[in-house]
């Protein structure tokens, strides 16, 4: 790291270093073409190649099947929670939802608009920290999809295996927070969509992997711009893109298949998350938010023995080059988001620091 810092921004969050240097370049020139990315008309040859190479690194990184599309949308990961079920569940049916912290709760909010909402599990009462299990989830009798959010990106829980879905419906995903962090089997889904900004790129782009006989038709009209298969059939290019960001996901799908694809992602992630958990869980200064079992790879959440020390552990430790490490305001404490591309490095600076910081308050807690 040279005029860097160890960035632990829940999102927008840090990028692969060799994607932003290309980066660099492609907006002063890509391809030759004497215009820089960001000039590009979304329409000509240059951004067919970046869509369609987007497109297949995309599809290669997950594996993802022909029965399923590729686009993208602009409104944020936020739009697709009334984007859901305006497009597939009908007045009079039910949706099951797992209801497992904020961005969950979005989404449940904008059900009833469309047709009738049922929590499966939730861990509200415990203050989001774990994952519902399956004797803890109980389904309506004939849900058209169940939902849930894969990483809890402000509790620092995630799901690590899939939910089940009963009878004939099917799989809805959140994957904001934990897309392409390990293998996942994308065939079980109907529909995943991610906010770009955390693990595949900036911030104005969302990526949706959806089964193309779901989308093919809405359960009601629509505006054209609200329907899944219309921004599926071009493309994701229905009107104009947000076409850095379309770029900038095909660089950093084309980073991980050069790190060694999801496999080398996963083994990773968890050797960098162990770091930090492995030492919390050796100490008791330091207090964890999320129930072991279900702890996130990605957003790391945990406490001081205070208010008072967590506000001056974010402010030493800002000053020493590991910035944004502050909690959200509902749980409070530390959030160490450390996504993808996050380097190894940053983890063990952060125990040290954990660990000097400790040493320094413990006494101050037990006097
Ligand atoms: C899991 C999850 N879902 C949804 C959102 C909302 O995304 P956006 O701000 O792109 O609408 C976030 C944002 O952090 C998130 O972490």
């Amino acid at each position: 790291m040279t005029d860097r810092v160890y960035n632990f921004s829940a999102g927008p969050a840090c990028l692969p270093e060799s994607v932003l240097k290309q980066a660099q370049k492609d907006l002063w020139n890509i391809d030759n073409t004497g215009i820089g990315i960001l000039e590009h008309s979304h329409r000509d040859a240059c951004f067919d190649r970046v869509t369609e190479e987007t497109e297949r690194a995309c599809r290669e990184v997950g594996n993802i099947p022909d029965s399923h599309s590729i686009f993208w949308m602009q409104g944020g990961a936020t739009s697709q929670c009334y984007m859901v079920p305006a497009n597939f569940l009908p007045e009079g049916r039910t949706a099951d939802y797992f209801q497992t912290g904020k961005w969950a709760n979005d989404s449940i909010a904008e059900v009833p608009l469309y047709g009738d909402c049922h929590i499966c599990g939730s861990s509200k009462d415990s203050g989001y920290n774990f994952i519902p299990k399956r004797k803890q989830v109980s389904h309506s009798k004939n849900p058209v999809y169940v939902q849930y959010t894969s990483n809890n990106t402000i509790m620092g829980t995630e799901f690590h295996d899939e939910p089940e879905t009963p009878g004939d419906s099917f799989l809805v995903a959140d994957m904001s927070s934990n897309i392409y962090s390990r293998p996942m089997d994308f065939s079980k889904f109907g529909l995943v969509y991610a906010g770009a900004q955390k693990n595949l790129g900036p911030s104005g782009v969302t990526l949706l992997i959806a089964r193309k006989d779901l989308i093919k038709e809405p359960v009601r009209p629509l505006p054209k711009m609200m329907q899944y298969g219309l921004h599926a059939a071009k493309n994701g290019r229905f009107n104009t893109p947000p076409t850095f960001g379309v770029y900038l996901m095909g660089e950093v799908f084309k980073w991980i298949i050069a790190e060694g694809g999801l496999d080398a992602m996963a083994e990773m992630n968890k050797e960098k998350a162990a770091i930090i958990y492995d030492f919390i869980d050796s100490q008791d200064f330091f207090q964890p938010h999320a129930a072991k079992e279900d702890r996130s790879y990605m957003n790391l959440t945990f406490k001081c023995p205070s208010p008072e020390l967590d506000k001056l552990f974010v402010e030493q430790a800002e000053a020493q080059g590991l910035t944004t490490i502050k909690g959200h305001k509902s749980v409070g404490g530390m959030r160490a988001s450390i996504y993808n591309a996050f380097p190894r490095s940053g983890c063990t600076a952060l125990v040290a620091f954990m660990k000097d910081f400790a040493h320094a308050h413990a006494s101050a807690t037990t006097a």
